[in-house]
């Protein structure tokens, strides 16, 4: 049953990635689990604009802990400079967003070492100016993040789905069996014989035996 999650898992990875390679950018939400003590990515992807035209990105990132009211700026990126501007986040933010230089579409940040303190909600403003020949393209994005921090990863609801998929199906596959065993070992039993019946593995030796009026009993078939 392992066996068949790992090999069910990567499966459904692939696909994902499939579906996300062959966009060229894709407006993925982000998390929204952070487990204590590890990193977690807070990510801002926003595709409005096509990527081969020249432009410039400012990022700024806000959050709201729980329990406040009001937001409060702790990073900044421009001119491809990050900035953390709130103590909280000294030293734990780093930039994963966009590598290269000309018109970010990834504006996600990293928070090293995630403590309970960093429960609430994130908003990402992108703000970004295309430059055309004659003219400049001002877009803006606003993402909100609802971070909620855990002490031990729980288990996505995808891999829930895919192992309950998996306990049904096995189940199925059983009682189909059961089916066919109970329908095998009444027609074993009518062509008669008592004796033999007595004994499970005698029972076993009269189903090989008997493969041409019982064939159902082979799971190969
Ligand atoms: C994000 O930042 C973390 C910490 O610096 C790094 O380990 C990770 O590889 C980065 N991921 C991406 C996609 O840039
Ligand atoms: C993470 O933070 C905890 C408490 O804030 C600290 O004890 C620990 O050393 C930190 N770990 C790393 C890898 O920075
Ligand atoms: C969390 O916030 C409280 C209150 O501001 C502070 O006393 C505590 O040191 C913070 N914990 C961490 C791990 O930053």
């Amino acid at each position: 049953m392992t066996a068949l999650r790992l090999l069910l898992v990567p499966a459904l990875l692939c696909a994902l990635q499939v579906s996300l390679c062959n966009a060229a950018c894709a407006e993925v939400d982000s998390d929204t689990e952070a487990v204590v003590g590890q990193g977690f990515k807070l990510g801002c992807i926003s595709c409005k604009m096509r990527g081969e035209v020249e432009g410039s990105a400012t990022v700024d990132w806000f959050f709201r802990a729980k329990g406040e009211s009001d937001y409060v700026h702790i990073y900044n990126y421009e001119d491809e400079t990050p900035t953390i501007v709130d103590e909280r986040f000294e030293d734990r933010v780093d930039w994963n967003g966009s590598k290269k230089t000309t018109d970010i579409q990834d504006a996600s940040i990293y928070i090293l070492n995630v403590t309970f303190n960093d429960t609430g909600t994130y908003r990402c403003l992108f703000n970004r100016v295309l430059t055309y020949p004659y003219y400049e393209f001002q877009t803006k994005a606003i993402k909100y993040i609802q971070l909620s921090v855990v002490a031990k990863a729980t288990r996505g609801t995808a891999s829930i789905v895919s192992e309950v998929m998996m306990y049904v199906s096995i189940i199925g596959l059983q009682l189909w069996l059961l089916v066919e065993m109970i329908y095998c070992y009444r027609k074993i039993a009518a062509a008669g014989d008592e004796a033999l019946r007595e004994s499970a593995a005698e029972y076993l030796a009269i189903a090989s035996e008997s493969k041409d009026n019982c064939a159902g009993v082979q799971v190969a078939e």
